[in-house]
């Protein structure tokens, strides 16, 4: 039987992930929750990834604790050096809910991202899940937008020969002029600037494809070592060249160098409902990508003071 009390979630205070007092409890939660898959099984975190994540003491794992000092949820996210910080997952024990703890939760989030001077958030859920969707529109979340989970090994990436005539290098921000820029259109994955000129401010690391010395193709990924994992973040190709050549060896060189990184999972999520991202998916297929579950992806701008003072 259920034992909730809305009053609950009042006495709840948020407070950091310690590895020694909560990993038992994450672990254990974490591999039952059913919404965490992104395929047919539930693949949460290794005790080892989440100690890792712990010891950067950057304020992205919360827990929710109770006046009995119980957990009664949790928040895990993910802040890269491209300034988005995405929601990885969010639990709230199963008698403790609808008491407004994940709220607290994701306000708590929310302040510490903005702190840390993360610019965009982001979370993926279920296109079932309607507490978490109905939670993130409460929280002012964009409208949510269909993306197709795609997830490899780096090291596993493979496209049979590798010949393309095409220079991969990776290169900065400062390396791309705006001019060569403007002839790039936007291939439609993971984020909501696509209609805005291509920006790279939330670029870590930065593959550029070459033919004959000029720029004709850009591909983004963050990567979080802790968890050793990357997602492939924005593709971008000059409008005059054949897209799929140009993303493939993007693609392989981008797989090689994470690998050399020690990452060991790499995910990337085409928009499901756009064109281009069909043939972006077919080729994810033929380069052994596993194609997972749909998701929503939603996203919110995080509010500097200066705007909290405009509103
Ligand atoms: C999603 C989840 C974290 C919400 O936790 P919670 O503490 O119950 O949420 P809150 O009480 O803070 O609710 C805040 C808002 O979310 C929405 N919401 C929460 N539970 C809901 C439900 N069962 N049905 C519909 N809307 C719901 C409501 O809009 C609610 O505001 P309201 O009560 O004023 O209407 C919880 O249901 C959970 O742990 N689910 C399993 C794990 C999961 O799905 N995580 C998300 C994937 S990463």
């Amino acid at each position: 039987m259920s034992e909730t009390n809305p009053n609950h979630g009042n006495s709840v205070t948020i407070e950091n992930f310690c590895t020694e007092k909560h990993l038992a409890y994450i672990m254990q939660a974490g591999q039952n929750t059913q919404e965490f898959a992104t395929g047919d099984e539930i693949i949460f975190w290794s005790g080892e990834a989440l100690k890792n994540w712990a010891a950067e003491k950057d304020g992205s794992m919360l827990v929710a604790i109770n006046q009995d000092m119980e957990i009664v949820g949790f928040l895990l996210a993910i802040f890269d050096e491209g300034r988005t910080a995405t929601l990885e997952n969010i639990h709230v024990r199963e008698s403790f809910r609808k008491q407004g703890i994940a709220s607290k939760l994701l306000n708590e989030f929310e302040n510490r991202a903005a702190r840390v001077g993360m610019k965009k958030l982001r979370s993926f859920c279920h296109t079932t899940n309607t507490a978490m969707s109905n939670l993130l529109i409460r929280h002012h979340y964009s409208e949510g937008i269909l993306t197709q989970w795609y997830v490899s090994q780096p090291s596993l990436v493979n496209c049979g020969s590798e010949e393309s005539g095409f220079q991969i290098r990776k290169i900065n921000i400062g390396d791309v002029d705006q001019i060569t820029y403007a002839n790039f259109s936007s291939i439609l994955i993971s984020d909501l600037d696509h209609q805005d000129t291509p920006s790279l401010d939330l670029a870590q690391i930065i593959h550029g494809a070459f033919l004959n010395g000029s720029l004709v193709g850009l591909m983004t990924a963050s990567a979080h070592k802790p968890t050793s994992k990357a997602t492939i973040e924005r593709i971008f190709i000059d409008r005059s060249k054949e897209a799929s050549t140009v993303i493939k060896s993007l693609i392989l060189s981008s797989a090689k160098y994470l690998a050399m990184q020690d990452i060991s999972c790499v995910t990337i999520h085409p928009f499901t409902e756009k064109n281009v991202s069909l043939d972006l998916m077919a080729l994810l297929d033929a380069l052994g990508f596993k194609k997972r579950r749909v998701f929503v992806m939603n996203l919110k701008s995080v509010k500097t003071s200066n705007d909290k003072e405009k509103s």
